[in-house]
């Protein structure tokens, strides 16, 4: 065999070796990222089928849940009503909402309650149907309209001593409470003010709760706007989810209830 054979054979086998080399890589690569996806596609499904098993909340199925709930209190039907003659009734909190509400501030014993945006008065005199005796519910209102329907409710419903209604920006009076010593004191508080503040109140409510405490927002789903790009209070809100989420600081849970309703425990 003369040395141009013997080379050319090694490189032959040098050469041959490096592509059957390179295709094992290409092939292994291909085959890893393969199981890797089929491992992402198997977890979405399941996690998309959870997803879907909750019902499409029609008025039928919304009316059976609350007609098997324990019944809300019949100053809070006629706070309702009135409000929704008067008023209309786009602004005032979901009934779930509402009842959730109670439960959690029974649930928890809560004897110290903040709730943000007050209206006409319905979740603040749904709290303070539920705190014990000694509890306090701290309603806070800028507008002073508002605030006037609301004490009269408080005082015909006969919960005025259980609620200290703040008039004024809530983010104001918020800071006040805590200058004035109250921070780790709460034990809940329901966010349903201005939209664009929510990430504030988030702050300032984290400030005023103990460790434990349980903070409620609503319409954190904001009519199905939170993906719409165009719609300036859907991007806040998200804005405001994203907030809560990275903020490590609580436990949080996004509900699909009312106009979406995100419940966190502090950490
Ligand atoms: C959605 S309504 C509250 C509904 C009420 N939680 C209920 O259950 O009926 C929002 C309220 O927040 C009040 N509000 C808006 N901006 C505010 C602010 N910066 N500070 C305090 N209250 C504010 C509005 O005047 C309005 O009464």
């Amino acid at each position: 065999m003369c040395a141009f054979t013997v080379l050319f054979l090694c490189y032959y086998c040098w050469f041959s070796g490096f592509w059957f080399l390179y295709f094992n890589r290409v092939l292994t690569f291909t085959l890893i990222s393969e199981i890797r996806m089929n491992f992402v596609r198997r977890m979405s499904c399941s996690i998309s089928g959870f997803v879907k098993k909750d019902l499409e909340m029609s008025n039928e199925y919304f009316e059976y849940c609350i007609s098997m709930s324990s019944p809300l209190h019949p100053s809070i039907v006629n706070l309702l009503q009135s409000t929704k003659e008067e008023l209309g009734n786009k602004l005032v909190s979901s009934v779930q909402v509402l009842m959730l509400n109670q439960f959690i501030i029974k649930l928890i014993s809560a004897q110290k309650v903040l709730d943000i945006g007050v209206y006409t008065g319905a979740s603040s005199l749904a709290s303070a149907l539920v705190v014990p005796p000694e509890g306090k519910v701290y309603s806070l209102e800028k507008s002073i309209k508002f605030a006037q329907i609301a004490q009269e409710n408080f005082k015909k419903y006969e919960v005025s001593d259980r609620i200290n209604l703040i008039i004024g920006d809530a983010s104001k009076s918020l800071e006040h409470l805590c200058q004035e010593g109250h921070s780790g004191t709460f034990d809940f508080s329901y966010i349903d003010a201005d939209k664009t503040n929510y990430p504030t109140y988030f702050n300032l409510s984290l400030q005023l709760l103990r460790q434990g405490g349980v903070l409620a927002v609503d319409n954190t789903l904001f009519k199905g706007k939170v993906f719409d790009l165009d719609n300036r209070v859907g991007q806040q809100i998200d804005n405001a989810n994203k907030t809560f989420i990275s903020s490590g600081a609580v436990d949080v849970l996004l509900l699909n209830i009312g106009d979406g309703y995100t419940l966190m425990r502090k950490r």
